[in-house]
Parts: structure tokens; C-alpha cells; sequence
């Protein structure tokens, strides 16, 4: 199906979803199920339930130049979310100042509260920011309770403008900043067990930067180990989620983490330019106001955001974004993820001289999974293989840096992607190995 067609054929299940009234939500009476035209499913088996991926799928307009394996940079909306999106901003441009004077406020409101409620936070925790990083940088520079000759720690996986955050804290607070490496081949407890010895090292330690899915190998960290480790030594945990939630189904109120950087155009499918920030309302002392901010009270976490004139389009499409991660179901897209990463991880395990970046332990990875050849460490061995995997097989992936043992190959499905995508892909990796 060309893009034009599908996109056609999309709307058509859109607007025909538009006058569906809204049927069984899919978590609490254990259905996948859809005012968006999706099939009931069991939840039980719903990874590999065919019809229901494949109407999912129906819900986007796909490139069909490549088979994109590198969704882990950010989620392409799916129609009803885009078509949303579409609407608002003409409304937005159309109405200018009368509407973002009178209304838009009202309606962030809104969308802050329905947000707030879908990651099982307070309205008053969460604050909207342009992305994960906006949100983290603010936490991080912002974090108030750091002495001269504190210890701050991060680790090789986390994401590198964090890492820059965390070593500016060097000359902002007068710390000392400790890197680690997390173990390669992880498990839950040797990746536990560096946690505990970095910070028995560290004694002053006062924060610790987390990371809950890696961008550099998929790998899932045991946040909730990590930060009650961490929090019975004193020591404040910032957690990038940057790519866990919607990727992973999880409350923020489940993680025993104070401060957190999400975001909304990765894996919930907002627009892009939208995250957010959480900081437990207990905490919020902690983190100074955005340069000084006095739009909100000091007691208002808006006050740790400043970003100015916003795209009010991102925020106002979020409610279409967050109803149809609902109506798909957090859990199911999970599930399907997983799904597809076992689909190639499983057979590639067979595969001589391929190493895969995380384990297969329940808890340690979602759906990103990365790869190398072994012994093929640099950019240039990565470069090459992204490059045939392109060239050759028509399959699109990335090539991640920062790991301590080397480069690899980042595989990231969307949970729109199909097995028979996956096929494609795994029988590439089965081609290069063999040569190799
Ligand atoms: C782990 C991690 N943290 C933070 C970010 C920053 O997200 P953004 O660029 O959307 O603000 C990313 C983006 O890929 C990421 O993978």
C-alpha cells in the first residue's frame, strides 16, 4: 500500500472511530479493546494476536522506503494523534493570541491533569517541558541539596547530554563526579551489585543520575532496587525515562524515585517537542526554580519550567496522544514490544560471533535491544554494518556510542512493526554472520 493510499484508507478508520463511542478500557477488564477501531483481544495472549497488531498498524502512515528499526529516536504520531495535531494547529494559528490569552490555559490544565492521572502522579507533580532533556537538565542543574565536595555519579549508559549535565556540576556546585561502567554481559545482580559498590565507594556520594531503559543498548535498569539502595545512603536519584514509559507500562508512584525526566514523543506518540518533569511533592523544595521563575508561586513545580511561547498544538493533541496508548493498552504495547525483540533475540542467540547487549531476564529489557559482531568495537566496523543493513536489506538502524565495551547496532521495533519485518531483519543478521 503506497503512503497515499494508507493514509486515505486511515482516515477513513479514523473518522469512523470518531463517531464510535468508546468501548471496555482494555486494562481494568483485562481486554485490549478500542474506540479507535481496534478488535477485542485477551489480554492473556495479545502479543501475538495478528489481527489486532495488524489494525494497530492501520493506525499510522509508514514510510515504505525502509523498514524502520530505529523507532527509539522518536515515535511518529499515528494518524488520529497527527490529524489532532493538524487541527490544533490551525485552530492555534487561526485564533493567535485570543485563544492562547483565554483559553489555552484551561486546556494545559486539562492535558496536565489527564497526564497526571495516566502515570499515577499528582496534577501538582508533573510540569509539561519540550522533551526529556529539557526536563532533566532542569532537575539536574536545579537540585539544591548538593555540597562543596560532594560525590555525584553517573554510569557509561546513561545519555550523554545528561552526562555533560552531571559533569557541569563539577564547576555549578563544587562536587566531584564519579563515572562507572555497568557491567557487560548485565544481569539484574551484577548491575545491582555495581550500584551497591559504587556507592559504597562513595561515601559522600549525594546524587545519583539513572537511567530506567538505556539508549545506547535497551538495557532496563531495576529502578526500584536501585533507588531504595540509594535513598537508604541519602543519596537523590534523578531518573531519565526518557524511553520507558509507553515503552514499558509503570506508574511513576511505583518507582520510589523523587525526580524524573520523561518524555511524550518517543513511545506515547505526542508530537514532537513534548515531555515532562516529575518531582514528588515532598521534594519539591529541592529543586530550585527555573532562573529564578515568579510566573508561578515557589510552591507550584510550574515554576521549575520556564520555556517560554510553547507549541500549544504538542499540548493540546496530548489527550488524543494518551487515549489511544489507553485504548491499545499500555500493557499490550509492552507486551508487543517485548514480543517482537524475543521474535529476533531468541534465533540471533544461535548466531556465531553476534553479541546481544541485554539480557533475557524478566525485568532487564523492553524492546530495544542492541548488537554487535564480536570484536567489531568502532565507528567505523558499526558504520559499515548500519550501512549494508540499509544498502543492502533495505533495513534502517543506528549505530550507539558510549557503551564501555564498544559500539553496536541499537534494533528498535515500534509496536507497529510485524513479525514478517522482523523475519526480514533476522535473516539479514543470518547472511552477515555466515559471511563472517
Ligand atoms: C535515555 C535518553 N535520555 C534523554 C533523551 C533526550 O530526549 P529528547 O532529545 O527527546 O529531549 C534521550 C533521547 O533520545 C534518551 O534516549
Amino acid at each position: 500500500m503506497s503512503i497515499t493510499n494508507r493514509r486515505n484508507f486511515v482516515i477513513g478508520l479514523a473518522a469512523a472511530s470518531a463517531s464510535a463511542s468508546s468501548t471496555v478500557n482494555a486494562q481494568s477488564a483485562n481486554l485490549a479493546s478500542s474506540s479507535f477501531n481496534l478488535p477485542i483481544s485477551p489480554i492473556d495472549n495479545i502479543a501475538t494476536q495478528a489481527n489486532y497488531w495488524a489494525a494497530v498498524r492501520n493506525l499510522y502512515a509508514i514510510s515504505n522506503q525502509h523498514i524502520n528499526l530505529e523507532n527509539g529516536y522518536w515515535g511518529i504520531m499515528a494518524e488520529p494523534v497527527r490529524m489532532e495535531y493538524v487541527a490544533k494547529t490551525e485552530m492555534v494559528n487561526r485564533e493567535n493570541s485570543i485563544y492562547a490569552r483565554t483559553q489555552f490555559g484551561k486546556d494545559a490544565e486539562s492535558a496536565r491533569s489527564q497526564l497526571a492521572q495516566a502515570v499515577g502522579a499528582d496534577t501538582s507533580e508533573i510540569a509539561f517541558t519540550r522533551g526529556a532533556t529539557e526536563a532533566l537538565q532542569l532537575l539536574i542543574a536545579g537540585y539544591n541539596k548538593l555540597k562543596t565536595g560532594d560525590t555525584v555519579i553517573y554510569s557509561d549508559l546513561d545519555y550523554d547530554s545528561m552526562q555533560y549535565g552531571m559533569k557541569w556540576l563539577a564547576d555549578r556546585r563544587g562536587v566531584n563526579v564519579v563515572k562507572f561502567n555497568i557491567p557487560e554481559p548485565a544481569t539484574k545482580a551484577n548491575v545491582l551489585a555495581a550500584y551497591q559498590q559504587i556507592l559504597i565507594d562513595n561515601p559522600k556520594a549525594g546524587l545519583l543520575l539513572l537511567t530506567h531503559v538505556s539508549h545506547r543498548t535497551g538495557l532496563v535498569m531495576p529502578v526500584q532496587e536501585i533507588a531504595a539502595m540509594a535513598k537508604s545512603r541519602g543519596v537523590a536519584v534523578i531518573l531519565d525515562a526518557a524511553h520507558s514509559w509507553g515503552q514499558i507500562d509503570f506508574k511513576v508512584n511505583e518507582l520510589g524515585v523523587d525526580f524524573v525526566g520523561f518524555n511524550l514523543h518517543k513511545w506515547i506518540g505526542a508530537p514532537l517537542g513534548l515531555g515532562f518533569m516529575y518531582i514528588a511533592k515532598s521534594k519539591l523544595t529541592e529543586i530550585d526554580r527555573a532562573m529564578g521563575d515568579e510566573d508561578y508561586p515557589a510552591t507550584d513545580i510550574r515554576s521549575r519550567v520556564h520555556t517560554g511561547t510553547t507549541n500549544f498544538a504538542t499540548i493540546l493533541s496530548l489527550p488524543t496522544a494518551l487515549k489511544l496508548h489507553n485504548d491499545i493498552g499500555a500493557k499490550a504495547k509492552e507486551l508487543r514490544v517485548k514480543h517482537l525483540r524475543n521474535y529476533w533475540v531468541s534465533r540471533a542467540r544461535e548466531l556465531k560471533g553476534l553479541e546481544i547487549l541485554t539480557p533475557d531476564e524478566p525485568g532487564m529489557y523492553a524492546g530495544i535491544t542492541s548488537f554487535r559482531m564480536a570484536g567489531k568495537v568502532t565507528a567505523e566496523q558499526n558504520n559499515a554494518l548500519v550501512a549494508e543493513l540499509r544498502d543492502k536489506y533495505g533495513i534502517f538502524s543506528v549505530r550507539r556510542t558510549g557503551v564501555a565495551k564498544g559500539q553496536c547496532i541499537r534494533i528498535s521495533p515500534a509496536v507497529y512493526t510485524s513479525e514478517s519485518e522482523m523475519d526480514q531483519f533476522f535473516g539479514a543478521l543470518k547472511n552477515i554472520t555466515a559471511r563472517s
